[in-house]
């Protein structure tokens, strides 16, 4: 959570019935470390009371500016002055109007006005208000200046109406404010291939051979590389994860597939990252029809992949994985020779709690040069920085 820690994160709610989501947001922005305040138009409050958000922030709600009595009264200028990120949600049709024109009558708009910081927008509305022209526009003049945008979403509306009006959710929300809390970070200007996932290899028409990679560890290195300020395209195999925020996710399913999207994402590319597990072999002839059972033994005959890695191109920064049950160091420096990486990260798949589909890894950094690095167990998050804080020098120094 790197990219909010000790930052100071506005977190503006304004009147939607949304505005209860905007409790677990404000809880999940304080767990990353960022120092959340809470300011609240006089329609959230009717929603959701200030005494929520501070009691999920610990700090000040400003609800009321003409409260100097409350315990709450802050000064709205001083907050505004300090922020780094100002996020808005849920933000109705009428807030998108205050803020494109300047309007400041209540804690939320004028506060914007005062704020220099980023401003992040997540509208929550009913479909037709966010399709209306007058909204429309708003939004547009918004983003002309700069303002990001977080959804909405398409689903079911409060209203019992399907349509575009949905709150973004949660980790949307704070994808994005990562990434733009991660502008200017030290891989900013550069991009980052990510490959993640296990790649499915048809047998017939419903089956396939795949493996037990979660995509956890592609996508928490996807989501540091561009909380460090990187463009990062994530080819993705299938996984269970939802897709992170702020990143161009390819969607793919075997392992020719992640060849192809990976290759033609490294052109203009500064680093590839090779997360993904690969399948180093196919079924050679897989069938068009759902193979009937016969009672007899079924042979599949299979047939070698391409190494994507060994045919990535020459002037990136690569970095491969090695996931191994045995021999993990001299398994790890072979691939390392063999595919010409300038990183491999060594991972011991047999150990407990790390590796597939564990939160948690416990892996080696090995480079052609220097003692291999044993990093202690930690969250895949914590991996995936300690990776970045290798391939980032090497992309500097590759200016
Ligand atoms: N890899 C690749 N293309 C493949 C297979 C693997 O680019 N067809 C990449 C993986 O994404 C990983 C690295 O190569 O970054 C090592 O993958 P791994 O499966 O550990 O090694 P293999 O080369 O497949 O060797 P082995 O299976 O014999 O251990």
């Amino acid at each position: 959570m790197r990219p909010f820690d000790g930052k100071r994160v506005l977190l503006g709610v304004t009147g939607s019935i949304a505005a209860y989501k905007a409790a677990d947001l404000a809880s999940k922005l304080t767990q990353t470390g960022a120092r959340v305040n809470v300011l609240l138009s006089p329609a959230a409050a009717r929603f959701v009371t200030p005494l929520t958000f501070r009691s999920v922030t610990h700090q000040p709600v400003l609800a009321d500016l003409f409260d100097p009595a409350s315990e709450d009264a802050i000064e709205h200028v001083a907050l505004a002055n300090a922020a780094d990120l100002f996020i808005v949600a849920p933000a109705t049709a009428n807030a998108l109007f205050k803020f494109a024109h300047g309007q400041a009558d209540d804690p939320v708009s004028l506060t914007a006005l005062a704020c220099p910081a980023p401003l992040l927008i997540a509208p929550a509305m009913d479909a037709d208000m966010w399709e209306h022209p007058a909204v429309q526009a708003n939004a547009a003049i918004l983003r002309e200046r700069g303002a990001e945008f977080a959804g909405p979403e398409r689903g079911r509306l409060a209203s019992g109406l399907y349509g575009q009006g949905r709150l973004a959710d949660t980790a949307q929300i704070i994808g994005l404010a990562g990434r733009v809390l991660g502008r200017g970070g030290d891989l900013a200007g550069k991009t980052i291939v990510v490959s993640a996932g296990g790649a499915q290899e048809p047998i017939d028409s419903v089956r396939v051979v795949t493996n037990r990679s979660s995509g956890k560890m592609g996508y928490a290195l996807a989501e540091a590389a561009r909380d460090r300020g990187a463009q990062v395209v994530l080819v993705s195999a299938p996984t269970a994860l939802p897709y992170p925020a702020g990143v161009a996710v390819r969607a793919v399913e075997t392992s020719a597939q992640v060849r192809e999207a990976v290759l033609s994402a490294c052109a203009g590319a500064d680093a590839l990252v090779m997360a993904a597990a690969v399948a180093d072999y196919r079924p050679a002839e897989p069938s068009a029809q759902k193979i009937k059972k016969s009672g007899e033994a079924l042979h599949v005959r299979m047939e070698p992949t391409a190494d994507i890695l060994s045919e990535a191109p020459r002037d990136i920064v690569r970095v491969g994985f090695a996931a191994e049950s045995q021999d993990l160091l001299a398994n790890a420096q072979a691939k390392l020779r063999a595919k010409e990486l300038h990183l491999i990260v060594a991972n011991d798949i047999s150990r407990e709690g790390s590796g597939f589909g564990a939160d948690d890894n416990q892996v080696t950094l090995l480079a052609p040069e220097g003692a291999p690095e044993e990093l202690p167990l930690m969250s895949k998050r914590e991996v995936a920085w300690r990776i970045l804080d290798r391939v980032a020098p090497l992309l500097r120094s590759g200016e």
